[in-house]
Order: C-alpha cells, then sequence, then structure tokens
C-alpha cells in the first residue's frame, strides 16, 4: 500500500473511487481543479497494482473576509481496504498541508447525520467537533453535520 499525494494521473481513479463508495459524485473537472489549484491537498492510496484504492480530495476556502481554512469535499476508501486506518492517515496528511502550505486556522468538512462510520472517524479519531446542523444539505434532504477541527500551532 502507497499513501501519496494526488496528480492528475489520478483523476480516473479517484473518480472511480468515489462513484463505488458515494452518492455525491462529480465531473472530472472538479477533480482537476482540486488537484491544480491545491496540489499539495489531496492524497491517494494505492494498491501494489497501483490501482487507486482511497483518496482524500480537499481544496481551501479563500473567502475574503474570512479565516483561510481547508475543506475536506470527499474521502472513501474502497470496501476490502477499509479499517486499516487508511482513511484516518489520508486526512492527516490533509491536516498537515492545510497548516504547513496554507496556514490554516481550521478544517472543515460536511457529513451525513447517519454515516456512523465517517462520523466516528471524524469526531473520535480526528477529534473534529460539531459546527451546526445544516438542515436537507444533502440532494435527498438528509441533514448534514458541519464538523471543524481547529489546527494547534
Ligand atoms: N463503524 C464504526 N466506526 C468506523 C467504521 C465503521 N464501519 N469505519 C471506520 N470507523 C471509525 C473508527 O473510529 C475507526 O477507528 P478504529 O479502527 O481505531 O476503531 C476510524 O473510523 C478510522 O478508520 P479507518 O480505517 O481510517 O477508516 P477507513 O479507511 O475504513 O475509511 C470511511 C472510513 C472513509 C468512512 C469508509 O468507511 C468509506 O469510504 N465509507 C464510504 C464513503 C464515506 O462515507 N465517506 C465519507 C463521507 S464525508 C466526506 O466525504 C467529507
Amino acid at each position: 500500500m502507497n499513501l501519496r499525494q494526488a496528480t492528475a494521473d489520478d483523476l480516473l481513479g479517484m473518480q472511480n473511487c468515489n462513484l463505488h463508495n458515494l452518492p455525491e459524485n462529480y465531473q472530472l473537472k472538479y477533480y482537476l481543479y482540486h488537484i491544480a489549484t491545491w496540489p499539495q491537498l489531496s492524497f491517494v492510496a494505492e494498491d501494489d497494482n497501483g490501482r487507486i484504492v482511497g483518496y482524500v480530495l480537499a481544496k481551501m476556502d479563500e473567502e475574503p473576509g474570512q479565516v483561510a481554512h481547508g475543506h475536506i469535499t470527499s474521502l472513501s476508501v474502497m470496501r476490502n481496504y477499509r479499517r486499516l486506518g487508511l482513511a484516518e492517515k489520508l486526512m492527516k496528511l490533509s491536516q498537515r498541508a492545510m497548516v504547513e502550505t496554507f496556514n490554516a486556522e481550521y478544517a472543515s468538512l460536511h457529513v451525513r447525520k447517519n454515516n456512523t462510520a465517517a462520523f466516528s472517524l471524524y469526531k473520535d479519531n480526528l477529534k473534529f467537533s460539531i459546527h451546526e446542523v445544516e438542515k436537507g444539505y444533502y440532494a435527498d434532504g438528509e441533514d448534514a453535520y458541519d464538523m471543524r477541527l481547529t489546527f494547534r500551532k
């Protein structure tokens, strides 16, 4: 297993992994936008044959008047590779780059209220907390937790 920064060559592999694991899907140009703009923040896990089995897709939110903060757009790991610690490692690589490269104050993300696996990862392992509940955030009407992790510097 190899964890490394994502490159433009990984776009199809990341999209394939996303399509297998999440209902929130994106056009290839959206992956490319992340990797071209913030190449330091997205990472992949590849198996011994070079197949992408996990990824974290992340960006910076740099709105004028707001403190710089990172945002996890999407995270997933293929079923056969779960509970090996890959997601936690991918998240930590991205979080570190948010601080070291962009001096981010915090990281944010949205997660479905009923997604207990991801919620445990964020809350228990990575120490994110719930910032607010966004009612009907998802296309099917499910609520999202808007979660944040403030970085200690
Ligand atoms: N049930 C309960 N807790 C879980 C589970 C589970 N099935 N899976 C992971 N966790 C929690 C545990 O606290 C675990 O720590 P532990 O093993 O020490 O108990 C912790 O997460 C870390 O587990 P990892 O092995 O690093 O997680 P994994 O590589 O299996 O990936 C993920 C977790 C990404 C949530 C995976 O299950 C997945 O791809 N799910 C489908 C897609 C998804 O839900 N993505 C997140 C959407 S939110 C977003 O993208 C911003």
